[in-house]
């Protein structure tokens, strides 16, 4: 093993790995070194390329915290992660669709009642939801935990609300018999990813927007089912073709109807415009992995 170039070094590095590494493990590490060079050779990366990359990703995992993930972030923008999604959950026709967790979502959230308003009175366009969870066939998939949350008029999660001590905008609910579950709310906007850390450098550098499409979270978790994990999103977003963590799935566009004061089907609740978003979601069975 001497006298490299800069061909034989990929193989010579391969070869490195012993014969009692984990068959996953020595597949995974062979691969990433071979793509690795590759992408060097291809570009012809250039020693200051290769420090600044260095740097680049040393200040990302300085970013790192219990509250906030860069080098998710960097996944999430990189679409590494929605890549990852589409390999791990490849699901029937019908079937909910997966999104991105996202990092706004909390361990601490409190249980609602079927109903609730969620919106803790933050000032907004009032939305009502109304689900249900049914499985492939169409059967209701009662006692289902959905975990809900979203953003603000403004944008913001209640985490970035100022003055907003309290949960607000999320909570966990339960489905009935009949596999529903409603809440209410305020109407969510679209808002910027983090961009003030390394990913925000990447995506100026690379004239991208860092605006979301408005959409509101959910997290379905049911025994015997896939865990859905997605969102769904207004059909008249400005950005839904420009997401820049690429979760927008056309099966996750959704109609927010918006009626007048005084009309449609939940007039009564509330004085001015409202905004009803109804959707069903299609779990399938655990298929084991
Ligand atoms: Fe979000």
């Amino acid at each position: 093993m001497r006298d490299l170039n800069a061909e034989t070094i990929t193989q010579a590095v391969v070869s490195t790995l012993g014969d009692s590494v984990d068959p996953r493990l020595a597949e995974v590490i062979e691969a990433l070194v071979r793509h690795a060079h590759a992408f060097v050779r291809e570009v012809g990366l250039t020693e200051r390329e290769w420090a600044e990359g260095i740097q680049f990703l040393t200040r990302t995992g300085a970013l790192c915290t219990p509250t906030r993930q860069e080098f998710i972030l960097l996944s999430d923008v990189l679409g590494v992660t929605m890549l990852v999604d589409a390999v791990n959950n490849q699901r029937g026709a019908t079937a909910t669709e997966n999104s991105v967790l996202g990092p706004f979502f909390r361990e601490d959230r409190p249980q609602h009642a079927d109903g609730a308003d969620i919106s803790d009175e933050l000032p907004g366009i009032p939305l009502i939801f109304e689900g249900r969870v049914v499985d492939h066939e169409g059967e209701p998939v009662a006692g289902t935990l959905v975990d809900v949350w979203h953003s603000d008029a403004e944008g913001h999660y209640d985490v970035d609300v100022p003055g907003q001590a309290d949960p607000a905008m999320r909570g966990s609910f339960r489905t009935d018999e009949q596999g529903s579950f409603s809440f209410r709310s305020i109407r969510p906007a679209s808002y910027p990813i983090p961009g003030d850390g390394t990913v925000g450098e990447l995506m100026r550098a690379t004239a991208r927007s860092l605006m979301r499409p408005a959409h509101v979270h959910f997290l379905i978790d049911a025994p015997g089912f896939e865990r859905v994990t997605t969102m769904l999103f207004p059909s008249d977003d400005l950005y839904l073709d420009a997401d820049p963590v690429f979760g927008v799935k056309q099966s996750l566009v959704a109609a927010y109807d918006e009626y007048a004061a005084g009309t449609g089907p939940h007039s009564e609740l509330t004085d001015g415009p409202y905004t009803l978003l109804r959707h069903t979601f299609v779990l399938e069975p655990t298929t084991g992995r």
